[in-house]
């Protein structure tokens, strides 16, 4: 069974304050969205399997540890994926990107997919998807559908604000996944909103409301 992971840590509980507050504007929401990406990549990477390498250090030889080699694919879900993709990327600037458009039918709360891309070498690399929201469940449910159906292996789920409804679906449907999540919250309401929640992170991202 995947893990869930929820952070703790001061500077993302601090800064995730700001991003849910209606008072923060589109750059500064922005930049927010972006450094909490990075400080969670830090935790998301923790398992990355490391090997011995032999290196002179002006004193002298010695046994060091460097990343093993597992590449590394980062997924956001577009659009609000998005904000959160370059955080990552500045730890692990090697990583590959691929992209799933997903959108939620307002009636019904589906997931529609419009568009997918993604690295050649699927199955050799560990994929990372990102997007701040996990709400029902539907879009990261169908985005790692898409993933896997296209051959990944290996898939982790890093979003910033999670409902336990969707929690719970997509730890059902993709046991295998870990999730790691900035702030874990209430419930959903009627509009499949979290609450509190951060209100639309697309439209806050981008401006487009
Ligand atoms: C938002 C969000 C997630 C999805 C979460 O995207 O970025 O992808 O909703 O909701 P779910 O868990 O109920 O599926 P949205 O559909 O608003 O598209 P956008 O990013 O293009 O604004
Ligand atoms: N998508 C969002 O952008 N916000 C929510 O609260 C739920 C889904």
């Amino acid at each position: 069974m995947g893990k869930v992971h929820v952070f703790d840590h001061p500077l993302i509980q601090h800064k995730l304050s700001y991003i849910r507050d209606e008072q923060t504007g589109t750059k500064e929401f922005r930049e927010l969205v972006d450094e909490v990406g990075m400080l969670m990549a830090y935790e998301v990477t923790r398992d990355l399997e490391l090997q011995d390498v032999e290196i002179q250090t002006p004193v002298t030889k010695m046994t060091a540890k460097r990343l093993a080699g597992k590449k590394i694919a980062v997924v956001p879900i577009l659009r609000a994926g998005l904000g959160m993709t370059d955080g990552v990327l500045k730890l692990i600037p090697a990583a590959r990107v691929g992209h799933i458009g997903l959108y939620r039918d307002p009636e019904t709360l589906q997931p529609v997919e419009y568009f997918a891309k993604l690295p050649q070498d699927i199955e050799e690399r560990d994929f990372i998807v990102v997007d701040p929201m996990l709400a029902t469940g539907g879009s990261a449910i169908e985005a790692i559908n898409s993933l896997k159906k296209r051959g990944a292996l290996k898939i982790r789920f890093m979003c910033l604000i999670a409902a336990p409804e969707g929690v719970e679906l997509l730890k059902e449907a993709h046991p295998d996944v870990d999730i790691y999540i900035a702030g874990l919250d209430e419930k959903l309401n009627d509009h499949g909103y979290i609450v509190p929640g951060l209100g639309d992170a697309g439209d806050r991202l981008f401006g487009t409301k």
